[in-house]
């Protein structure tokens, strides 16, 4: 067999040195892992650079930093024999070629000194098993012992043992193999996919964080549907994500049928994909519906019915970061937000779209008006293009009319033109109930376009008010 040389991706000075490093030290080295795979991808190429010595890597890393004219930190991990350094914007990790077993209930394996062919064998997929050689006769020498670049060619993401070692072995991999086929538009072997499926219960001995960390990469992909629906085909969607799967399915009573809230969920997520790159925009979208499980009715008049979803589906919102150990700080309100808010500019763009309407859709939702549109805009997923058009044309109207009503009256991060200060002042008061009852009016009578946003007007209002309450104007 011809081996194939691939010089020219070992440019980068940071690889002459390794070999450098390794020729000092008699040991073999080489790129493994994502380095090779994007680079024979056309990928973007990556910072994280994987090397593997057979022999110590750590010992390798060691010479690796003194050689570099910075001698940057290593840092070592011992437990696992692994070895990182930072060099410029590169992040490099040298691991020594293992001969690995795992027990079955843990992910932390048993670890014996290998060859490279041992060190392949144990990678997740022939994809990311490719191997190029740092050594000075070979350099650039591509090692492919289970046929990564036909796979690569096939587009296809295939184990290079048993997949069933291979998932049982670090059950992660069920959801990298995901996580590739939706970011590459890769294939999932089928023997491979029916694999995961088996598997899938092993997931719950991975960590909430390594999950999630592959959740976030599904959804930053193109088209997060592909992963989703591939989580979903395999079981462990319903694993993870419980709450989004209880959406799928069509229930029909007495003629009447609801959409399948799930796939149609997929398709919001796809859709707002196209929008925004915002991590947490994207999981208002995958949550935004969670709510119409548990609130699902069926009413006689009129129908299904899913009453308070909204509000069901923002206090889910927080059970479910809180399970996943997902941060619960402000992403996780500001999805809370969004699933709360989720149906109000629909309900806007149903009807004849009133200023007061949007003063009060602009007061709410704060500086995130722009994302609530783009997540309602994504939710138009109607097959009727009538109908289509003529949501979208509305959510255009609604969007003109933010901008202009902003402009107007700036109720964005509303500020009261009378404080509670001047409340107490005019009527002589102490704190107490009558200055919330006549700040609220004002807001109200603002809101509603009674009266303008400004001091002069809301000073007569207050008066008016107070007056009614039977308040004294101090002399
Ligand atoms: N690897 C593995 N099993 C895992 C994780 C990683 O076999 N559960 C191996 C693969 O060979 C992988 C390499 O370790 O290519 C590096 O892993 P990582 O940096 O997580 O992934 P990359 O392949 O570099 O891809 P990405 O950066 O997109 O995650």
């Amino acid at each position: 067999m011809t081996v194939q040389n691939y010089k020219e991706a070992l440019e980068q000075e940071i690889f002459s040195i390794i070999s450098e490093a390794a020729g000092a030290l008699n040991v073999d080295s080489y790129v493994i892992g994502g380095f090779v795979r994007d680079y024979l991808l056309q990928r973007n190429m990556p910072k994280d650079i994987d090397i593997v010595a057979v022999g110590s890597g750590i010992a390798l890393a060691k010479k690796v930093a003194e050689k570099l004219p910075e001698k940057p930190k290593v840092q070592v991990f011992k437990n696992f024999g692994t070895a990182m350094l930072q060099w410029n914007d590169l992040e490099v990790e040298f691991v020594g070629a293992r001969k690995e077993s795992y027990r079955s209930h843990s992910r932390k394996p048993i670890v014996e000194d290998g060859t490279l062919e041992d060190d392949q064998n144990r990678r997740d997929f022939t994809i990311n098993a490719l191997a190029l050689s740092l050594h000075e006769a070979n350099f650039g020498d591509l090692l492919d012992p289970f046929g990564g670049v036909e796979d690569l060619k096939q587009k296809l993401i295939r184990t290079p043992l048993d997949p069933d070692v291979t998932y049982s072995d670090d059950p992660l991999r069920m959801l990298r193999a995901i996580r590739f086929a939706s970011q590459l538009n890769f294939k999932i072997e089928p023997a491979s996919l029916e694999a995961i499926s088996r598997n899938k219960e092993r997931i719950k001995i991975i960590s909430k964080e390594r999950i999630v960390d592959e959740l976030n990469k599904i959804l930053m992909c193109d088209k997060p549907s592909i992963g989703f629906s591939l989580m979903y085909k395999t079981g462990l969607l319903q694993i993870i994500l419980p709450e989004l799967t209880r959406l799928q399915g069509i229930e029909e009573k007495e003629g009447q049928r609801h959409k399948d809230n799930f796939w149609h969920t997929l398709e919001v997520v796809d859709n707002i994909s196209e929008n925004t790159d915002d991590l947490w925009l994207r999981w208002a979208a995958l949550l935004h519906d969670i709510g119409k499980a548990p609130t699902k009715r069926f009413d006689k008049k009129i129908g299904w019915t899913f009453h308070g979803h909204e509000f069901v589906g923002s206090k889910m919102v927080f059970r479910l970061f809180k399970r996943l150990r997902m941060p619960l700080n402000d992403k996780m309100k500001f999805v809370q937000k969004m699933v709360l808010m989720s149906s109000r500019p629909i309900v806007l763009a149903q009807d004849i779209v009133t200023d007061s309407a949007v003063r009060r859709l602009i007061f709410d939702a704060g500086d995130h008006v722009e994302d609530l549109m783009t997540l309602c805009e994504a939710d138009i997923t109607t097959k009727n293009p009538k109908k289509f058009k003529k949501y979208r044309n509305n959510f255009k109207i609604v969007r003109e009319k933010i901008v202009e009503v902003e402009e107007r009256d700036h109720v964005r991060n509303f500020q009261p033109p009378i404080s509670g200060e001047d409340i107490m002042k005019t009527f002589n008061l102490k704190p107490s109930r009558e200055i919330g009852i006549i700040k609220d009016a004002i807001k109200e009578a603002i809101l509603e376009g009674e009266i303008p946003n400004e001091y002069e007007a809301a000073r007569e209002f207050m008066l008016k008010k107070g007056k009614e309450l039977g308040l004294e104007c101090r002399k």
